[in-house]
């Protein structure tokens, strides 16, 4: 449902620059007893009773639109755009695998009751900012939904009722119920009595100011790991924040999808709590990953840590989703 915090069982992260392709392949090492947390769900598909529960899933084309909720810089704002452009490719613009792209093909393989697949084109149909934080400083489940409503009345961004997805971010100094305790983001669905409308969204913070070593790890780590302990990793873009934030959007992205209404795709049996295709692999982003081991990823020449090509040449670390035909987390950048 939720993306959770990072649980923190590692202990140390030593980096084997391996290869001598231009983009080296690292390989954190696995604490022994790391291997016990990682059955949890990585190749243990008979602990994941993922289930179908006949709602609907995002099959028509998706439009996304984008709130803007406080100060935000427009190269974070073109960072995730370019992330989320990246999702849906034509061949003139395909990004060179393992890219952002192929690791949404997963998410695809997801259907509906009709057969019809999760949809593959993802635009960005309109953007709102609220610069003046409308709502105050402090946002809840219950205002989040006042801040799309407040951005629907504005033309012309509009009630998409069809296609319309809403992606609420708000920028490092914005506080929200349960941010860095216990989410960092999260996705559920309008009430018609607060936005007129029922409509799929999802919001995620950044985490940069107030907790970046839970929503943005791994770029950041907690301070009692400081010495001799795992080193944060550098961040593809070089913001600590906003990248600790793509990954949790991808997340939040790949279950809104897949669970819109919260009636479709879920493993569990409690509606209320429900574990999605994001939140079975969280952490891990490479093979061999699992149990606070995030696999393996790739390191480029001024060692910054990624494991997927976007549009402009862009870099992202992103964690991998619950494939249904693997029964086993899957990302773009796996090694077989
Ligand atoms: C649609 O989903 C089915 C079932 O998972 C899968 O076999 C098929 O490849 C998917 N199609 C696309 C275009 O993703």
């Amino acid at each position: 449902m939720s993306i959770l915090p990072f649980t923190l069982t590692l202990f140390s992260l030593v980096f084997l620059a391996s290869s001598v392709l231009p983009a080296s392949v690292v390989n954190p090492t696995l604490p022994h007893d790391a291997f016990t947390a990682s059955k949890r769900f990585e190749g243990s598909s008979e602990l994941v009773n993922l289930r179908y529960h006949m709602g609907p899933v995002l099959s028509s084309p998706i439009n996304i639109y984008l709130i803007w909720y406080g100060k935000w810089l427009p190269a974070q704002k073109l960072l995730i755009k370019d992330f989320l452009l990246s999702i849906s490719t034509t061949k003139r613009r395909a990004a060179s695998a393992p890219s952002v792209s192929d690791w949404w093909k997963t998410v695809t393989l997801y259907t509906d009751q009709t057969n019809a697949n999760i949809s593959s084109e993802i635009l960005i149909a309109g953007e709102y900012s609220d610069r003046k934080y409308t709502h105050g400083t402090h946002l809840t489940r219950l205002t989040m939904q006042d801040v799309i409503a407040t951005s629907v009345q504005s033309a012309p961004f509009t009630v998409d009722h069809k296609n319309g997805v809403y992606l609420i971010l708000t920028s490092d100094d914005v506080t929200v119920q349960d941010f860095c305790r216990a989410v960092c983001g999260f996705h559920y669905f309008t009430f018609p009595s607060k936005v007129g409308y029922t409509l799929p969204y999802a919001w995620v913070g950044n985490s940069g100011k107030q907790c970046p070593e839970v929503c943005a790890y791994p770029f950041a780590v907690p301070g009692y790991m400081g010495n001799g302990g795992p080193r944060s990793l550098a961040p593809p873009n070089g913001d600590v924040g906003v990248d600790g934030m793509i990954s949790v959007i991808g997340h939040e992205l790949a279950e809104l999808a897949s669970n819109p209404l919260v009636n479709a795709w879920y493993a569990g049996e409690d509606p209320t709590a429900p574990t999605e295709i994001g939140d079975l692999c969280e952490g891990l982003y490479g093979s061999g990953g699992g149990g606070g081991y995030i696999g393996q990823v790739m390191k480029d020449g001024s060692g910054r840590t990624f494991n997927m090509n976007g549009r402009r040449s862009r870099k992202f670390l992103v964690q991998w989703i619950w494939s249904p035909v693997l029964k086993a987390c899957a990302g773009p950048n796996a090694l077989d």
